[in-house]
């Protein structure tokens, strides 16, 4: 599949977690992304370790000059929970990274996400990595939110497959299910509104713009015509690509490495450490996951929700999706944080996502070992 080239203006919204990093990385090596900020939310690990983690990657990728904002240090009602047993006590599983240098953003991060989407209408993709708190409290403040955005791509949600943190609820999704709620009701609200104006589709089809749109929006300026529904990438898809030691084998070769000495490392911290601090970061952090993974998933290896991410918000031709109603329940003693996808349309409300329910996982996987190793040996 030919990789696009045009130039993808993005604003991540992270809790850097492992996986997270390599989202980061992933995103720091595809010469098509703008990286416009970061933002950082609690979840994984606490803000401010979100907000370290993610500025210590960002300098080991040769990223100093993105800004880095942090947001609420809670979600919107409940207790923050993380998870160092899948992450490590830091978020960086057994990798050490120097501290930062470079600065926090003065911005808190739903400021910095309302003020980019106004500066920029119709350009920025927001791509959410983590649990949905700072984009709630930015949908709350402009509710011309989900229109000012190119495109909300979230990681999160489980549509047709179960949990990974209770039966019913994918992880960013069941830290804080009330902000979960208000984001897709954000969105649904901007589909009904265009409908109720005689703008947009009134069903489903395919994913992001259709050429006619992207005519009216040049008539509209940039702000779009009609809002495109939010790409929402759950479990279903994201546990479709498992990132193997082979694959750090092949991401040593593409970086110009010894593939076994990558391979050792990730299987064991007694092997000796890659010279390459890319690599050596990789190593460390994807060996503590993987451990977690061979506990929890019965396989040595790892699920990299977040790249996979990345990687369809780059080029959506990595996921086929479907036009769909999706509400997030936030009451239930044993179901709250579950996406609810009103599949049969019995709830008669117009599609405010468009859900991921098939991937090109070896492609994808393919893009991050080609694209992570060639920053690798430019870093190296
Ligand atoms: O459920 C997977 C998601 O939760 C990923 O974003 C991972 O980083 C964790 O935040
Ligand atoms: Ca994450």
């Amino acid at each position: 599949m030919a990789q696009p080239r045009r130039s993808v203006p993005l604003i991540l919204d992270v809790d850097t977690g492992i996986d997270d990093s390599l989202a980061l990385l992933y995103a720091c090596a595809s010469p098509e992304a703008e990286i416009v900020a970061v933002t950082c939310s609690a979840g994984n690990v606490d803000a401010r370790q979100v907000a370290e983690n993610t500025r210590a990657v960002l300098e080991l990728a040769g990223r100093p000059d993105v800004e880095v904002a942090v947001g609420r240090e809670a979600p919107l009602l409940r207790e923050l929970v993380t998870t160092p047993e899948t992450h490590g006590p830091r978020g960086i599983g057994w990798a050490e990274l120097p501290p930062p240098v470079m600065p926090l953003s003065p911005r808190r991060s739903p400021e910095l996400i309302v003020e980019e989407a106004r500066r920029r209408p119709g350009e920025i993709t927001l791509v959410t990595l983590a649990p949905l708190t700072n984009v709630a409290i930015a949908a709350l403040r402009e509710p011309e939110l989900p229109r000012l955005l190119r495109r909300l791509v979230i990681m999160g949600g489980a549509y047709r497959v179960p949990g990974n943190t209770t039966p019913v609820s994918e992880w960013n999704v069941h830290v804080d299910p009330d902000a979960a709620r208000i984001v897709f009701g954000a969105w649904a609200r901007a589909v009904e509104a265009d409908m109720a104006a005689g703008r947009g589709e009134t069903a489903g089809t395919g994913v992001g713009r259709t050429s006619a749109e992207d005519v009216q929006r040049a008539s509209w300026g940039n702000a779009s015509p009609t809002v495109p529904r939010a790409l929402a990438i759950g479990l279903d898809v994201t546990e479709q690509a498992r990132l193997l030691p082979r694959h750090l084998g092949a991401l040593a070769d593409r970086a110009g490495t010894a593939a076994p000495a990558l391979e050792a490392r990730v299987r064991s911290g007694d092997a000796p450490p890659p010279e390459n601090l890319v690599l050596r970061y990789l190593a460390d952090a994807l060996r503590f996951y993987m451990e977690f993974h061979e506990t929890s998933d019965h396989f040595y290896g790892a699920f990299i929700h977040d790249p996979f991410v990345v990687a369809a918000a780059l080029d959506d031709r990595l996921v086929r999706t479907e036009p769909v109603a999706v509400d997030v329940e936030t009451g239930g003693a044993i179901s709250a944080g579950q996406t609810v996808a009103d599949w049969r349309h019995l709830w008669g409300r117009p599609a405010n996502a468009d859900v991921a329910v098939e991937g090109d996982a070896d492609a994808f996987l393919e893009r991050l070992v080609d694209r992570v190793g060639a920053l690798a040996a430019r870093r190296g």
